[in-house]
């Protein structure tokens, strides 16, 4: 039996299918992944680029530098569409078979795919969080837009300097809370909490079957999902053509656009 029939088998006959996807998932949309070769930090290092205090000190002593990578994600994040992997995992869950997206990216695609049960464990472009009273706000991909674009002119022209400096140049450059507080993009970077954890967990205790898609799973906690599933009896079907990180019970080395329609076509034809 070929792996794709091994895959539609498999959750053609669960009961309850949750997906978990990492930055592969949205590769062949454009967006670069974080850890492969030519990856995010491999360009921009994870200790600067990868936590508030590195991202904050950058911006202050490096602003060129910090411009061109603001720049350079606004470009990517929000042009990117959703691929034949997401449009896949979207109509899966029209089918009534995928149950829920866990999800590690923050990019949408899933939702613009169709899939409407998204878990964002490391939060979204499109959320705004208050710095003061932590409510969040839900912003349309257009208002996310026109939010940073607004940011990223008005850092092409700052000098550098201390936080009270910053603090005051981009005062009429970022949005605020009906509380008054400052609001910040809705995205988690290392050092601070994930977002909806035990919702993912939950998720994870019901599945018996986790489609993982595109992630190393070497950051935690959320890459506990595909372990709980396992954990709990479930079958885990890993999508990646460069590394098999899970204990898969069917491991496709092909990339998600390619593997997933083929899996989609064969639970289509099984159920007509
Ligand atoms: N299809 C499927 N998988 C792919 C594809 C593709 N087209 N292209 C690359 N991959 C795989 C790579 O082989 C790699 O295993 O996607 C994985 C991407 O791994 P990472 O770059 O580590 O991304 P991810 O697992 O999502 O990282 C987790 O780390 O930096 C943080 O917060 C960030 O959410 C991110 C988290």
């Amino acid at each position: 039996m070929d792996i794709y029939r091994k895959a539609a088998d498999i959750i053609l006959n669960s009961r309850y299918v949750i997906a978990f996807s990492g930055a592969g998932a949205s590769a062949e949309s454009g967006i670069p992944t974080f850890r492969d070769k030519g990856g995010l930090w491999e360009k921009y290092p994870v200790e600067l680029f990868g936590t508030p205090r590195g991202l904050l000190y950058v911006m202050l002593t490096e602003p060129g530098k910090f411009a061109e990578f603001i720049s350079s994600a606004i470009d990517t994040l929000f042009n990117a569409k959703p691929n034949p992997g997401h449009l896949g995992i979207g109509e899966l869950e029209k089918l009534g078979i995928l149950k829920y997206v866990i999800t590690q990216n923050i990019d949408g695609l899933h939702q613009e795919a169709g899939n409407r049960k998204v878990i964002e464990v490391h939060g979204s472009i499109t959320k705004l969080r208050c710095l003061a009273c932590h409510n969040i706000k839900e912003l349309s991909k257009k208002q996310a837009i026109d939010i940073a674009k607004r940011f990223s002119e008005r850092i092409k022209q700052f000098r550098g300097g201390e936080l009270e400096d910053a603090i005051s140049f981009f005062k009429d450059a970022i949005p605020y809370c009906e509380c008054g507080g400052i609001m910040r993009p809705d995205i988690v970077f290392f050092t601070e909490p994930v977002h909806n954890i035990n919702a993912a967990f939950e998720e994870a205790r019901k599945a018996d079957c986790c489609i993982v898609v595109g992630t190393s799973g070497v950051v935690y906690p959320a890459a506990y999902v595909p372990q709980i599933v396992k954990s709990k009896g479930g079958k885990i079907i890993e999508i990646n053509p460069n590394q098999n990180s899970f204990d898969s019970d069917v491991y496709i080395d092909e990339s998600f656009s390619q593997a997933m329609p083929k899996i989609l076509q064969i639970i289509k034809t099984a159920i007509q």
